[in-house]
């Protein structure tokens, strides 16, 4: 059976739990089998057996937020062969040898040919190859994965093309004063683009760890950050002190588990702002709606609409302005006819933009007197308007205050009370589990997960919702 590398985005646990739950609905059913904090490996059921999975790839590629490239995989090379290979310290260089020549056989054996990394030998040709470790703080990485397995890696595969009939045969260079550091990291998906790593005598070639071993893969896909980065930064209306990350917004359209038919499919963000979500939503195919009771957020998200379709050199449909609309997230039912969406996808208001974190009293006043009414008000109406068994997804703040403390609004308990399901973010029944305690989940049922920089004072927590059916 095919098998895939995923390299995930940096926030690992978010990028696993996306993919699982698009592996688990979408019509690509499949699993994942390992991972590490990189990288994720996918067995799916059928895709594999399409003429044109590649080009499945590449849809898949576009769907996930939290998806860096995909690879496919050539072979796997167990844990023990590796670090008898390269061990931290050498004592029998003799024994070293003989298993690195065994590791040098099996690529050998698929670096070229039909079912190989290059399909044929080129007269010119040239590779990179990117490491992915179970941890980028992993000793075993920077002292031995980069300044010994990479320089082996290049010089020996420029080797096998030659001796393959390569008349010319070039590897990417990673600047020196990385590799003596021993601070590297695998190139960038804009490096496969500016490289061309695609093509088919170019190639970039993963070599991706987990605690099990060594996966050895070709890439096939990329993300775009380029396409993303415009749409986020050059569109006339941005806060970027409070935005939420173009990533992000695709990962929560994702938890609507709404992958057939996108364009039917009808979603709100009551909570528009700037309108980030909607753009992203209108990039993935969805008929969009949103609403804000600021009128001047209203006409920034309607222009940033504008903006982005003239971007894409698409139509600009007459109804952007029955569709974006000026109202109070706690009265959205008298503006939205009932069961009317597919689902809802909302950055709602979390607090002031603290400079300084906030006292413990000042949090929970806030949290008691503005956060729980008004999110318990908008999950009243939200029932109105959005269809059975249809989800939400719900970012909630997480405030640290001063003295330690991390407060945060009650979600589950405001979603029961108005006949919402908390929905598990992840099923651990469905991945395999891990030793490493930085890479272990640690309850069965992941409920919510972080999404946050280094010492933030909010940080974004994700909750999935489902409206149950009713009686
Ligand atoms: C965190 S921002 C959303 C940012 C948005 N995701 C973006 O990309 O720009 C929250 C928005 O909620 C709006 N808001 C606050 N209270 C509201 C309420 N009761 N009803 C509707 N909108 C509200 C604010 O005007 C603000 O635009």
């Amino acid at each position: 059976m095919e098998r895939f590398i995923f390299v995930l985005g940096s926030n690992w646990q978010l990028s696993i739990a996306e993919l699982d739950n698009y592996l688990k609905y979408s019509s690509n059913q499949g699993k994942i089998i390992d991972y590490s904090a990189n990288i994720a490996i996918v067995e799916f059921e059928k895709l594999h057996q399409d003429k044109h999975y590649i080009n499945k790839l590449m849809e898949i590629q576009f769907i996930l937020g939290g998806c860096q490239k995909i690879a496919q995989i050539y072979d796997f090379i167990d844990i023990n062969t590796i670090q008898d290979a390269f061990p931290v310290q050498i004592s029998e260089f003799r024994y070293v040898e003989k298993i690195r020549k065994k590791i040098l056989a099996i690529i050998d054996n698929i670096i070229i040919g039909k079912k190989g990394i290059f399909p044929k030998v080129y007269e010119s040709m040239f590779f990179a190859v990117s490491i992915y470790p179970n941890l980028y703080d992993d000793e075993y990485y920077s002292e031995v994965l980069v300044k010994h397995l990479l320089p082996f890696l290049n010089k020996e595969i420029m080797e096998i093309l030659k001796q393959k009939g390569a008349v010319k045969a070039l590897y990417y260079q990673y600047p020196e004063k990385y590799i003596k550091s021993g601070n590297l990291n695998p190139i960038f998906p804009h490096h496969v683009i500016r490289f061309e790593l695609l093509k088919e005598n170019r190639a970039e070639i993963i070599f991706g760890f987990t605690e099990e071993g060594l996966y050895i893969a070709r890439t096939f896909t990329t993300d775009d950050p380029n396409f993303k980065k415009q749409i986020d930064e050059e569109k006339p209306h941005k806060e970027f002190k409070s935005a939420i990350s173009p990533k992000l917004s695709l990962i929560m359209l994702n938890f609507l588990n709404l992958f057939e038919n996108r364009q039917s499919k009808k979603i709100l963000d009551p909570f528009v702002g700037n309108g980030t979500i909607t753009l992203f939503a209108i990039i993935q195919d969805f008929q969009i709606y949103g609403s804000d009771k600021d009128i001047q957020k209203v006409n920034n998200t309607i222009r940033n609409i504008h903006w982005l379709l003239e971007f894409l050199e698409e139509e600009i449909p007459p109804f952007t302005h029955q569709r974006i609309l000026k109202q109070n997230a706690r009265k959205i039912s008298s503006i939205f006819e009932p069961y009317f969406f597919d689902g809802i996808c909302t950055e709602p208001e979390f607090a002031p933009f603290y400079t300084e974190k906030p006292y413990y009293s000042q949090v929970k006043e806030l949290i008691d007197t503005e956060l729980t009414p008004l999110y318990d008000e908008f999950f009243r109406e939200a029932y109105k308007i959005i269809k059975t068994n249809s989800r939400i997804c719900f970012i909630s703040p997480i405030i640290s205050t001063l003295d330690g403390n991390n407060l945060q609004v009650n979600i589950e308990k405001i979603a029961n009370k108005n006949n919402f399901r908390l929905v598990p973010i992840l099923d651990l029944n469905r991945i395999p589990n891990k030793f490493n305690q930085k890479l272990k989940f640690r309850k069965q049922h992941i409920k919510s997960i972080i999404d946050a920089k280094k010492g933030q004072i909010i940080k974004r927590k994700l909750y999935v919702l489902e409206k149950i059916e009713e009686k």
